[in-house]
């Protein structure tokens, strides 16, 4: 900047700039700044006095002054920057390096996830393939083609959530699935035997909600067709898997129960794991000594045959369970809507 020798706020100029070259840190530096653009500053100072000079000097006085502000701004901001650069941080001592750090909070898994992918681990280290599939379903594919025809009473047993379609009479049946069954269907009508695989997914029906029933929940599935599939090949399939959930010495147990697209069809459960089956029970197995936890079956003849599998030819098996449900036995969880109610105390448990 070009200063003139006698021009006004020349000595303060020069005398400041003394002052600034001895400045050591940036304690200094903050009292320099205050001392010369602070309120009651030299600079600040200066502007003011202006008003009682000649008017004719007036005019300079007004420029010289304001070109010195600039100047130390300028010169005090560049050193600002420099103290507090990177490099100045580790060298200067004004900062306190033993103080805690701040904690980041990380995002975990939600439980659903978390078990879900458990389970899709133990069937996967069987050799089984991963699927997924479209949550809003066709009628034809939910039930009709799992041998669930229109106005049969087995519709019953799946309260569902239906998508509005009357406006347009060309779109057939929609709703949200009420099981990920479907996708066994989806899964036979792309591709011929040998099957292998487990389809985990939401699924949704029309519930009240209490402890142990949401109105959206998540399914796996799992479906092997090939030929001379048995039900032993089922029984234990079924309980390699509870005994890699539930632990090694759990045993598993199938009751006749009632599925349309199965036959024989079974409700499996495995020896209670809290009190190992005692006779007496426990509460966790209300006092029985066996916790249900999926419905299973052989894949129903008419089932195969409306994919264009031959039943003579091809057998197979199919089984699904509700994953917070597991996830609840494993954790000792009572209460299914805890899964979304978004309650961060609950959510965090599983990170
Ligand atoms: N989809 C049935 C339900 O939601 C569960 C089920 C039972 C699936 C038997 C199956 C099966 O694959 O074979 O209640």
């Amino acid at each position: 900047m070009d200063f003139q020798k006698d021009s006004y706020g020349n000595e303060l100029r020069l005398k400041a700039i003394e002052k600034f070259d001895l400045i050591s840190n940036l304690e200094q530096l903050e009292e320099f700044k205050s001392e010369l653009l602070g309120r009651k500053g030299s600079i600040t100072d200066l502007i003011k006095n202006i008003s009682t000079l000649p008017s004719d000097q007036k005019k300079d006085a007004g420029k010289n002054a304001n070109l010195i502000k600039i100047f130390f701004q300028d010169l005090i901001q560049e050193k600002f920057d420099d103290y507090t650069s990177t490099d100045a941080e580790e060298s200067n001592p004004t900062l306190d390096f033993s103080l805690p750090g701040r904690r980041k909070s990380h995002g975990s898994f939600h439980p659903t996830t978390v078990v879900v992918r458990e389970i899709t681990k133990v069937f996967t280290e069987m050799g089984f393939d991963l699927a997924e599939g479209p949550e809003v379903e066709l009628d034809e594919y939910n039930f009709q083609k799992l041998n669930i025809p229109i106005d049969h009473p087995a519709r019953d047993m799946w309260n569902t959530l239906w998508v509005d379609t009357t406006s347009d009479v060309n779109i057939q049946p929609l709703l949200l699935r009420t099981h990920t069954s479907p996708m066994q269907i989806r899964l036979m009508e792309k591709q011929n035997p040998p099957i292998r695989v487990i389809v985990p997914g939401k699924t949704y029906r029309y519930e009240a909600t209490d402890a142990t029933h949401e109105w959206q929940f998540c399914q796996v599935e799992g479906l092997v067709v090939d030929k001379g599939i048995t039900f032993a090949h089922l029984k234990s399939t079924l309980e390699e898997f509870a005994q890699n959930m539930f632990g090694q010495k759990r045993k598993a147990r199938f009751r006749c129960d009632f599925f349309p697209f199965v036959e024989p069809g079974a409700e499996v459960s495995i020896d209670c794991f809290k009190c190992d089956g005692d006779r007496d029970g426990c509460k966790v197995c209300s006092f029985t000594g066996w916790i249900e936890i999926m419905g299973a079956g052989m894949v129903h003849p008419e089932v195969l045959k409306g994919v264009g599998y031959d039943p003579e030819i091809y057998s197979g098996f199919a089984f699904g369970m509700g994953a917070e449900r597991i996830s609840m036995l494993r954790n000792g969880i009572d209460d299914v809507r805890l899964f979304y109610s978004n309650d961060l105390r609950f959510l965090k448990q599983f990170s």
